[in-house]
């Protein structure tokens, strides 16, 4: 496995890869990688001849600067986990690399899909993460890229950019991987305490919670019986039950053949996400 920091090396591969016409599976990280993202890169090797992997914290689809500050930077073992799982490349660029310039100016509109949830809440978040997908894409050049569904609403936002784009990449979404007791994997548990980590499986549980309650009551109804549970150990800040493609709220089940509940909440200063289909 080769590790490149500068976008000019990464290009030079790119190009000896498409000139030999084979195939680039792609899984961009922000590392501090974990079982979730391993099955990216497992699945991304089945697909295609070749994998790229990229880890790069983007400071622009931050919007709490403490949050990006204490997000984990664990490189040595991100890179002996991508090689145990056979990724060929990883792309490992500096700030200056991925933004020279100083401002940065492109301004992408996803309607409706950005204007809830992790769009309302976290103001900027989605035009941060497309700035650099596309970016990345750009550069790798990938057939195909792969994400994981725990970033339900972010999955939604690269589909509706790669469409924008009339991009040729084809997205592929993977389920969420689990804790044995259903906690979502997230680079953000390693900063559970341990109380914090015994309180956060409450999240999965009461999306199950809403799971087996369907039908029986209505949506708007779980959707506060949920937030009264998790308000014990959580500050929450939202539980939606959505359709899953349009990604708007739905007030009667009626309304979605794809409902999915998603939720947001701190255990402290720690954010958690995850989401269920229904
Ligand atoms: O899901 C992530 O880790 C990030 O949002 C992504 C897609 C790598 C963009 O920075």
């Amino acid at each position: 496995m080769q590790v490149f920091e500068r976008k000019a090396d990464l290009t030079q591969f790119v190009d000896q890869i498409k000139a030999e016409s084979k195939s680039i599976g792609f899984v961009p990280t922000m590392g501090a990688l974990h079982a979730g993202h391993i099955l990216l890169v497992t699945e991304a090797k089945k697909q295609a001849d070749v994998v790229v992997a990229s880890i790069f914290v983007n400071p622009i689809q931050f919007n709490n600067a403490e949050d990006l500050k204490k997000y984990p930077r664990t490189f040595d073992s991100d890179r002996k986990m991508l090689e145990e799982a056979g990724c060929d490349i990883v792309f490992f660029p500096s700030v200056e690399e991925m933004y020279p310039e100083e401002e940065i100016e492109e301004s992408y509109d996803f309607g409706a899909l950005e204007k809830v949830m992790e769009g309302a809440a976290r103001p900027g978040h989605f035009n941060g993460v497309a700035v650099v997908v596309k970016r990345l894409f750009d550069l790798v050049r990938p057939d195909k890229a792969f994400f994981g569904k725990k970033d339900f609403q972010q999955l939604a936002i690269i589909r509706a950019l790669v469409k924008q784009m009339a991009s040729p990449v084809k997205i592929i979404g993977l389920d969420t991987v689990r804790e044995k007791d259903g906690l979502a994997m997230s680079s953000r548990n390693r900063r559970l305490s341990e109380v914090q980590r015994e309180q956060a499986v409450e999240l999965s549980q009461v999306l199950n919670f809403i799971k087996q309650n369907k039908n029986k009551s209505r949506p708007e109804e779980l959707e506060k019986e949920a937030s009264r549970k998790l308000a014990h150990n959580f500050k929450v800040e939202y539980i939606q039950i959505v359709d899953g493609n349009s990604l708007q709220p739905i007030s009667d089940w009626s309304q979605s053949d794809y409902p999915v509940a998603c939720a947001a909440a701190f255990l402290g200063d720690i954010r958690l996400i995850d989401n269920l289909e229904l």
